[in-house]
C-alpha cells in the first residue's frame, strides 16, 4: 500500500478543523474518544472506507461502528425504538453501541455495514472528538485505531506505532479515560442481545431495564462461535507479541506479570493494573499495560505473561473478555477481529 505522512494533530481548534477537512475530503483520520482510539472515515464515502479496511488489515465482512454527535443523528442512521432511546438517553455520550435496524434512507454505505442489515451507532463522549464530529457533521466509521488483531490504542502515540505511514492524521486527544472499547448491544428483536461487553457495565445496564419493566438482557453466545452473532466476535483478538496465561496465581521465572491488586510473591517483571483492586482504574491500563509490559518482557528475553485473576463484575467482564482473546490461539493472518 502507498505510504502516506501521517500529521499528529492537536485538539485545538484549527487542529480539529484541519481533522473535519480531511474527513470531509474522504481521508482517514485516527482521533481519541472516551474508549479507544478510532480510525474515522466518512461513513457515505465507499472509496474511504475502503481504505480503513486497507490500512488495517481488516477482514471485509466485520462492519464498522457509525460514530455521530447525538441521539437525534444515530436515529436517522438506525431506527428508533422504545428500548434504543432508553439506553441513548442513560448512556449517550458514552460507551455504549446499539445495533440497529438501519433506516432505508441512511447515508452509511454498504461497505461500512458489510452489507448488513443492521447498523451500529454510538455517540462518544468527550470534548474533542464531538466537536470534530458537529465539524463534520456526518456519521464517521470508525473501528479501533490498530492493525486488525492488535492491541486497541489508548494514546496517540500507540495509533503512530501500528498506523503511522498509513493514515492522513491523527488528533491528539491525550490518553482515553474508560480504556477499553464500547459495550455493544443489539436491538433487533424482542429482546437486547450483549453482543460485546465494554466501558458501560452490564449490571448498568441490567438495572436500567429492569427500572422500566423492559426485556432483559440477553448474552449472545461465547466469542469464537462457529456463527457469531457480532462478526467482530472472532476468539483471537488484542494480541501482544507474547503469550498470555491467564488466572495465574504463581509466576515462573520466564514469565511477566500483569498484576491486579496484591501482586504474587517471586514476581519480576510486573505491570500493576490497580494495585488497590479498582476495576474503572485497570480498564483505563490495560491495553497501555500490555503493550509496555509485552515490550519490556521481550527485551529481558521472557517468554510469556501471566495474569492473575480479574473478577467478572463491572469492567471486569470487559477486561476478563478482552484477555481472554489477547490468550486464544492466533489464526492465520488476516482471520482475527479487528
Ligand atoms: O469503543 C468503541 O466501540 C471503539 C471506538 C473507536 O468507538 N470502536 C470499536 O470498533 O471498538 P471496532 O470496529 O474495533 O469494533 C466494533 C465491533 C466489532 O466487533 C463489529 O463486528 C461490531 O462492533 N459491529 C459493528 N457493526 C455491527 C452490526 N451491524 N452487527 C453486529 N455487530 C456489529
Ligand atoms: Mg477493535
Amino acid at each position: 500500500m502507498q505510504t502516506v505522512k501521517t500529521q499528529r494533530l492537536d485538539a485545538d481548534a484549527a487542529g480539529i478543523a484541519q481533522a473535519a477537512a480531511l474527513l470531509r475530503a474522504g481521508r482517514l483520520v485516527a482521533f481519541g474518544t472516551e474508549t479507544v482510539y478510532g480510525l474515522g472515515a466518512d461513513a457515505a464515502q465507499p472509496q474511504a472506507i475502503e481504505a480503513v479496511f486497507a490500512a488495517k488489515g481488516r477482514p471485509r465482512f466485520n462492519p464498522l461502528i457509525a460514530h455521530v454527535a447525538d441521539a437525534d443523528a444515530a436515529f436517522r442512521q438506525g431506527c428508533e425504538t422504545p428500548i434504543a432511546r432508553l439506553l441513548a438517553d442513560a448512556f449517550w455520550p458514552g460507551p455504549l453501541t446499539l445495533v440497529l435496524p438501519a433506516r432505508s434512507d441512511s447515508v452509511v454505505c454498504a461497505e461500512a455495514t458489510a452489507g448488513l442489515a443492521t447498523l451500529a451507532v454510538r455517540v462518544p463522549s468527550g470534548a474533542a472528538v464531538l466537536r470534530l464530529l458537529r465539524a463534520v457533521d456526518r456519521p464517521i466509521a470508525a473501528p479501533s485505531a490498530n492493525p486488525s488483531g492488535r492491541v486497541s490504542p489508548t494514546e496517540a502515540a500507540h495509533v503512530l506505532d501500528g498506523l503511522a505511514g498509513r493514515i492522513d492524521a491523527v488528533l491528539d486527544c491525550g490518553p482515553c479515560p474508560v480504556g477499553l472499547e464500547s459495550t455493544v448491544i443489539e436491538l433487533r428483536g424482542d429482546h437486547p442481545v450483549l453482543l460485546r461487553p465494554g466501558g458501560i457495565s452490564v449490571e448498568a445496564i441490567e438495572r436500567l431495564l429492569a427500572t422500566h419493566g423492559a426485556p432483559r438482557l440477553r448474552r449472545s453466545g461465547p466469542a469464537g462461535d462457529a456463527a457469531p452473532a457480532s462478526p467482530g466476535m472472532l476468539a483471537s483478538h488484542y494480541a501482544p507479541d507474547l503469550p498470555i496465561r491467564l488466572d495465574a496465581r504463581h509466576v515462573g521465572p520466564d514469565e511477566a506479570l500483569l498484576a491486579f491488586g496484591n501482586t504474587l510473591e517471586g514476581a519480576g517483571l510486573t505491570w500493576n493494573l490497580s494495585p488497590g483492586g479498582d476495576l474503572d482504574q485497570a480498564a483505563r491500563h490495560l491495553f497501555a499495560g500490555l503493550r509496555l509490559i509485552d515490550t519490556q518482557a521481550m527485551r529481558l528475553g521472557l517468554t510469556r505473561i501471566a495474569v492473575m485473576p480479574i473478577p467478572a463484575h463491572g469492567l471486569g467482564l470487559a477486561i476478563r473478555d478482552r484477555l481472554q482473546r489477547a490468550a486464544a490461539p492466533r489464526p492465520a493472518d488476516g482471520q482475527m477481529d479487528a
